[in-house]
């Protein structure tokens, strides 16, 4: 059984959970071994417990931190860096219909979530709440690939090579 906070998490996104563009999401690789639609409930949930504590509208922050990334294209088919900048746009457009429109804080927290590198910068505390959210879930998602590829070298660090997950 879901724990109340749980279950009061999904009830923010329950309606967008089984969409078809979600769905897609589950096709399309993030970060490697990551595909996006784990990255993004990921995202979703620190969202929503960090607008809950800064006694933000936490249902528009799970939202957001859900659909922040619903660009539905292979992100290898762009060079890194444009990737970094065009994809909050392709999110936005395709977050729309999912939604039936989006909302101006919905609007903002998915634009400006690669604040600071993109220069649209959150304007709420739920974009703040997303923004955060997703440096906090792509470190860890990237932390764990170190872990991984470290502990394929063990001859390099010896008695020293930390063990993740
Ligand atoms: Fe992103
Ligand atoms: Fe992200």
């Amino acid at each position: 059984m879901l724990s109340k906070d749980r279950a009061d998490f999904y009830a923010c996104i329950d309606d967008l959970l089984n969409t078809p563009q979600v769905e897609q999401m589950k096709t399309i690789r993030h970060h490697p071994g990551v595909s996006c639609y784990a990255h993004c409930l990921g995202v979703s949930y620190g969202a929503y417990r960090l607008a809950r504590r800064w006694r933000g509208d936490y249902r528009t922050a799970a939202r957001a931190g859900l659909l922040h990334d619903l660009y539905l294209y292979d992100p290898r088919s762009l060079r890194s860096c444009r990737q970094c900048f065009v994809h909050p746009a392709a999110a936005a457009r395709n977050a729309e219909a999912p939604c039936g429109g989006l909302t101006p804080k919905e609007r903002n927290s998915i634009l400006a979530h690669m604040w600071p590198l993109s220069r649209r910068a959150p304007r709420c505390r739920e974009a703040a709440a997303v923004c955060v959210a997703d440096k906090l879930c792509s470190m860890a998602e990237l932390l764990q690939l170190a872990g991984h590829l470290l502990g394929k070298v063990p001859g390099l660090l010896g008695q020293n090579v930390v063990k993740w997950g």
